[in-house]
């Protein structure tokens, strides 16, 4: 057993508490590589946010669990080493889909942990969670669920269908699940490709998605005032970094997320979690291209790789201090 707290790592408990009164939210960063994790770190220290690190199931089987939660702990003490003496960071997992799945996280140093229910039936969801809960809380680590399903065209942790999620539900679903933070679905999903073309309006030669459903986020925060809300499938696709991969080679075609001018709206409500991966991937995929097609003789990975953790750290402090607002919100520096 590897208790997080030998690790250096927290909970979600304290810093929701104070996203939620505060009116921002906290990143959740997904991470596969190491590059990643150093470019995420160097973020939350530059802008003194705390910052959840998050890993999916395809993340550990890619990269290992082992090789990853010593990445975390690698984490935190890097974050001294770059000048912060009291780093919050959060090892999370991401779209947990099974309890032995959660149990062996939680065994391994997570502080906290994701059970999607939301495929399953209502009851199962609950009862699934709440297994989660009890067994999460003998360790203090937190506990998300999900209620309502998330569309996507090209991620397997998403649906074909969207359904959003019913409020009249929340109140018994976390109630009885135990669940210390809950992610919605209000029009967010996974992937580069979050809508067709033909689902958005054209203003200035500019495809706009649909608004999400800011009056069913309204009506949750009614039922569970202060309850901490997660959004996932918050990435915005930049245009600038789907070009790059566009004019160096890629072929991204109708690349569209959710506008960063509603993520900021939402960051302001108890929404306190927003999950990003693709826009990592992005930055990372775009300042790859780039530097090889820039620099043929290159084979060094290091080359190619300095620019593309320079390129996703940019991005990062980006979402931090102009999205989330959570620069500046360390309880202690
Ligand atoms: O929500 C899903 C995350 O973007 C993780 O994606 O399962 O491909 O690692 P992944
Ligand atoms: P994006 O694909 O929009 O980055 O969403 C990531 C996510 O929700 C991880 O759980
Ligand atoms: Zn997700």
């Amino acid at each position: 057993m590897v208790n997080y707290k030998d690790l250096g790592l927290v909970n979600t408990r304290e810093m929701f508490k104070r996203a939620v009164a505060g009116g921002y939210a906290i990143p959740a960063f997904n991470f596969n590589t190491m590059e990643q994790m150093q470019a995420i770190v160097m973020a939350a220290v530059e802008t003194k946010s705390p910052v959840i690190m998050q890993v999916s199931k395809g993340a550990r089987n890619y990269a290992n669990g082992t090789i990853l939660r010593n990445l975390a702990k690698g984490a935190v003490e890097y974050a001294k080493e770059l000048g912060c003496e009291h780093p919050e960071i959060v090892l999370h997992l991401d779209h947990g889909d099974s309890f032995e799945l959660c149990k062996e996280c939680i065994d391994n140093g997570f502080s906290s942990v994701m059970i999607d229910g939301s495929s399953l039936p209502y009851e199962e969801n609950i009862a699934l969670t709440k297994k989660v809960v009890d067994y999460a809380h003998q360790f203090d680590v937190t506990v998300e669920a999900e209620l309502g399903v998330l569309a996507g065209v090209e991620d397997e942790v998403s649906s074909a269908e969207s359904h959003y999620t019913k409020p009249e539900e929340v109140i018994d679903f976390s109630t009885r699940s135990g669940c210390d933070s809950l992610a919605i679905s209000i029009g967010t999903s996974h992937g580069a490709h979050k809508f067709t073309p033909e689902q958005c309006t054209l203003v200035n030669g500019v495809l706009v998605p649909p608004p999400l459903a800011f009056d069913i986020l309204h009506e949750i925060e009614k039922k569970l005032p202060g309850f901490p809300i997660v959004l996932h499938g918050s990435s915005s696709v930049p245009m600038d970094e789907v070009n790059t991969i566009n004019k160096y080679g890629g072929h991204l075609e109708a690349a569209i997320g959710i506008p960063e001018e509603q993520l900021r709206e939402a960051s302001k409500s108890a929404v306190c979690k927003i999950n990003i991966d693709s826009d990592s991937r992005l930055a990372m995929t775009a300042a790859i291209r780039k530097h090889l097609a820039e620099h043929p003789g290159d084979f060094d990975p290091r080359q190619y790789l300095k620019p593309a953790r320079e390129n996703m750290k940019k991005m990062y402090i980006h979402k931090i201090v102009n999205v989330l607002g959570s620069d500046g919100k360390l309880a202690q520096c």
